[in-house]
Order: C-alpha cells, then sequence, then structure tokens
C-alpha cells in the first residue's frame, strides 16, 4: 500500500477568497506602505503603484493561482507537473525554488515586524499612549528599537503563536481571523480615519497621496513601486499558488482574483489616510520618517481620542492577526514541499523552518540598532538588503517568469481550461497582457530601478 500523499481540495470558494485575502492583507498595506510611499513623494508612489496593480499585479495573480491549481501540488511540484504537461523543460521549477526562498527570507524581517506590534499591544493597553505628541512618540518607538532583548522576546512570541496555531488547526483559526477580524480590522481602519480627519489634517494628508508632481516620479521610485505591488499582494513566491493548489476547479479565477485585489488595494489606501492627516499635524512627524511611520502617528491618534487605550490595544491586536496570516502564507509553500517531497510532517516541517527564519531575524534585530549603519551587503544592511533582495528582485523576478510561462510556454488547452469560467473575451484581454505587457514592463522597471539604484 504506497499511497501517495493526496494534495487537499477545499470545499468552498470563499475559503480561497479568505486564505488569500489573509496572506495579501498585512504589514504590507498598513505599515510598509505608507511609509514607503512617505519617502517617495506620496502622490507619485501611489499612482505607480495603482499602475503596477493593475497592469502586473492582478494579471500575474491569475497566472500565479491558474499555475497552483493546475500542478495541485506545492509550488516546487506543481511547476513540474505543469511544465511536463506541457511538455516544457523541469527548469521551470526553479521558479518554485526561488518563491520557497524567498517566503523564508520575508518571514525573517517579517516576524520582527509583527513583534514590534506586539509590544505595542502591551504599550497599549498600559494606557502608555494617553497624551502622546510627535516628540513622546518618537522616544517610545527608539526606545523599543534599542531595546534588543525586547525586539528578540517579541520576535520569538510572534513566531511562537504563528507555528502554534498552525499546529492546532490552521484550518478554523485562519477561518475566524479572516471572516470575523479582518472586518474588525477594517472597520477600525475607517473609524482611524475619521479620527484622523478630525484631529489632524486630513486635506493635507489626501493632496500628499493623491496629488503629485511629475519631478516626484523617480527610477527607484517605479522600482520600489513594482516591488511593493508584488510583495502587498503576496505574488512571485508562490504563496498564492500553494492556495491556489487548494481551490476546486469550478470557480472563475479571474473574479476572485479582483476581489482579492480590490481588498488589499483598500486597505493599504484606508491606512495611508490615516496616517498622513496626522504626520502632517504633528510638529516633528515627516513623511520620509521611514520604518516607524505608522508606529509614531497611529499612537498620537489613539491617545487624543475618547477611549483610546481601548482602540489602540484593539488596532494592534488585529495587525498583529492580520500579520500573522500573512505569515502562515509565508511558511506554507516551504512546508508544503517539505511535507510532501520529503514526507516530512506538517510539524516539524513549521518548526524547522520558523526556527531558521528566527535565526536569521536576529540579523534584522540588529539591523536596527548595533548594525543599522553597516554597509556589508551591497551598501547596506541586513534588513534593508532582505528586504532588497526580496520585494525588488526576487518576488518582481518570480512573477515576470511565471508570466513569461503561461503566456508563451503553457500549452492553450490547458490553460483555456483552467480559465473556462471566464469569457473568451476577458481570456483573450489577460492573456495579451500577460504574454506581451506584464513581463516588459517589469523587466524594463527591474533593470531601470537596478540602474537608479546602483548607477544613477
Ligand atoms: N502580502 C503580505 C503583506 O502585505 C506579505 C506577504 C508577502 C505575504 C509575500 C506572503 C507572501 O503584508
Amino acid at each position: 500500500m504506497n499511497q501517495k500523499p493526496k494534495h487537499a481540495i477545499w470545499g468552498r470558494r470563499s475559503t480561497f477568497i479568505l486564505a488569500a485575502t489573509g496572506s495579501a492583507v498585512g504589514l504590507g498595506n498598513i505599515w510598509k506602505f505608507p511609509y514607503i510611499a512617505g519617502e517617495n513623494g506620496g502622490g507619485a508612489f501611489v499612482l505607480m503603484y495603482l499602475l503596477c496593480i493593475c497592469l502586473i499585479g492582478l494579471p500575474v495573480m491569475v497566472a500565479e493561482v491558474l499555475l497552483g491549481r493546475r500542478g495541485r501540488a506545492n509550488p516546487i511540484m506543481a511547476m513540474q507537473k505543469v511544465a511536463h504537461e506541457s511538455g516544457s523543460s523541469r527548469g521551470w521549477s526553479l521558479i518554485g525554488v526561488s518563491g520557497v526562498l524567498a517566503g523564508f527570507l520575508i518571514l525573517s524581517y517579517y516576524s520582527v515586524i509583527a513583534g514590534w506590534t506586539l509590544e505595542y499591544v502591551a504599550t497599549a493597553a498600559r494606557g502608555g499612549f494617553v497624551g502622546l505628541d510627535g516628540v513622546s512618540a518618537k522616544q517610545t518607538f527608539d526606545s523599543l528599537l534599542s531595546n534588543k532583548s525586547a525586539l528578540v522576546r517579541w520576535q520569538t512570541a510572534f513566531l511562537c503563536m504563528t507555528v502554534l496555531v498552525i499546529i492546532f488547526g490552521v484550518k478554523r483559526g485562519l477561518e475566524t481571523a479572516v471572516r470575523v477580524l479582518m472586518p474588525m480590522l477594517f472597520a477600525l481602519l475607517l473609524v482611524l480615519l475619521v479620527y484622523a480627519a478630525y484631529v489632524g489634517d486630513f486635506a493635507a494628508g489626501f493632496l500628499f497621496l493623491f496629488s503629485f508632481k511629475l519631478a516626484d516620479l523617480s527610477l527607484v521610485g517605479l522600482s520600489l513601486a513594482l516591488g511593493h505591488a508584488f510583495f502587498t499582494l503576496s505574488l512571485g513566491m508562490g504563496a498564492i499558488m500553494a492556495y491556489g493548489s487548494y481551490m476546486p476547479s469550478s470557480h472563475s479565477i479571474v473574479k476572485t482574483v479582483l476581489i482579492v485585489g480590490l481588498l488589499d488595494t483598500l486597505v493599504a489606501l484606508i491606512a495611508g489616510l490615516a496616517i498622513f492627516p496626522i504626520v502632517f499635524a504633528t510638529s516633528g512627524v515627516e513623511p520620509g520618517d521611514g520604518s516607524g511611520l505608522m508606529f509614531i502617528s497611529l499612537p498620537i491618534v489613539f491617545g487624543a481620542m475618547p477611549f483610546g487605550t481601548l482602540f489602540g490595544t484593539l488596532f494592534f491586536v488585529l495587525v498583529t492577526l492580520a500579520a500573522w496570516s500573512s505569515s502562515i502564507s509565508l511558511l506554507e509553500p516551504a512546508v508544503a514541499y517539505l511535507t510532501e517531497r520529503f514526507r516530512f510532517h506538517r510539524v516539524s516541517a513549521n518548526l524547522l523552518i520558523a526556527s531558521l527564519a528566527w535565526l536569521l531575524g536576529l540579523g534584522t534585530v540588529l539591523s536596527f540598532n548595533d548594525w543599522s549603519d553597516s554597509r556589508y551587503f551591497l551598501g547596506m544592511n541586513l534588513f534593508n538588503f532582505i528586504d532588497f533582495i526580496t520585494a525588488s528582485v526576487m518576488l518582481p523576478l518570480g512573477g515576470a517568469f511565471m508570466a513569461v510561462y503561461v503566456g508563451w510556454f503553457m500549452r492553450r488547452r490547458p490553460l483555456r481550461h483552467e480559465l473556462t469560467h471566464d469569457s473568451s473575451k476577458t481570456f483573450r484581454y489577460w492573456f495579451m497582457i500577460v504574454r506581451y505587457v506584464s513581463p516588459v514592463l517589469v523587466i524594463v522597471v527591474f533593470i531601470m530601478g537596478l540602474y537608479g539604484k546602483f548607477a544613477g
């Protein structure tokens, strides 16, 4: 009796939407988007980011889900199977290999930042936000960054939390997290937005995000916008492919992808609209303040609003959960690979990868204090380097190769078969974009970005 382990398929379409939204909505939307928008000219960045989502992100997402669903396996083996079916080289499975590696690298720093949100849960609950102004909010954040043992403690706590919930049934946890807590997060962001408009300078925040000067468009900003489009949609590294492999064949991929993309973009824009009015109304806080932007601006709002301690605690709990449902998907490709290829038990696979990510994460912890000025990695510190190599290199290239595979190498029959639920007009449009537009744009922006960063 040597049966192969069978690959599960989720019963309902909503499960895929929930899991993919859980993966997509995370620190990328609430922490990263506002701060890189702030550092790169606001509206100019937002415009490029939205263009990248529409012309590259969504079409590539359709391709990635499709590849996973066709292959019905972890990203490495799914690519092997799909390539075999279309008579192309096994080498295409390198996309999966790069994805598994990228997920691991991102997890290593993602868990450190999620650790900051945990610390902020504790600070909020203690009433630590009451009466904060720009200067004291910055001090609170800076003292966290210099406290290495606290950083490691929270990073460890977050990783343990991720692994434990995975062990005790990811399905129920994920369902509740996404079905109940995500809408709560969304609602709370809206409350914050209204309050920030009330106490902050909404007009300035709005104009900053939605108007732009041509002079603000830069090569580096463009390549960051591209990388962020991939990062925020969890694309190019197999997370969405892994989830796609559990998606029933009877559902439309295009419609599902549009829902996930819309939700993800909305959350990012609302987070930006809650944060920037405060930034502009607070002396000592600037849009370009970097990775602490959310941790400095939002506590000021909570400190000033009625029931701020309660709302503040709840908010950081919800952000931690959003980060948690993303970190599961960062682990998933590697875990699925170890279990299906090497017959690892799910628990040991999770433990192994999480421990390695913890170890590497220590380098990120140090990047915010002792090593912050080190320039050993292409002129960057370790955190900036891992962020660069994943978001600006591995994810866009991974996604571009997926698009090239689907657009140029996959046989037309399996391709059309996966998209039978979409009209032939939709198919034709999507196919043209994924064949000619997305890969070319990625490569052009990628090369210009490298030039801008290292030679410009
Ligand atoms: N999309 C997640 C976020 O925005 C991060 C992520 C990237 C998750 C890649 C999985 C894969 O926070």
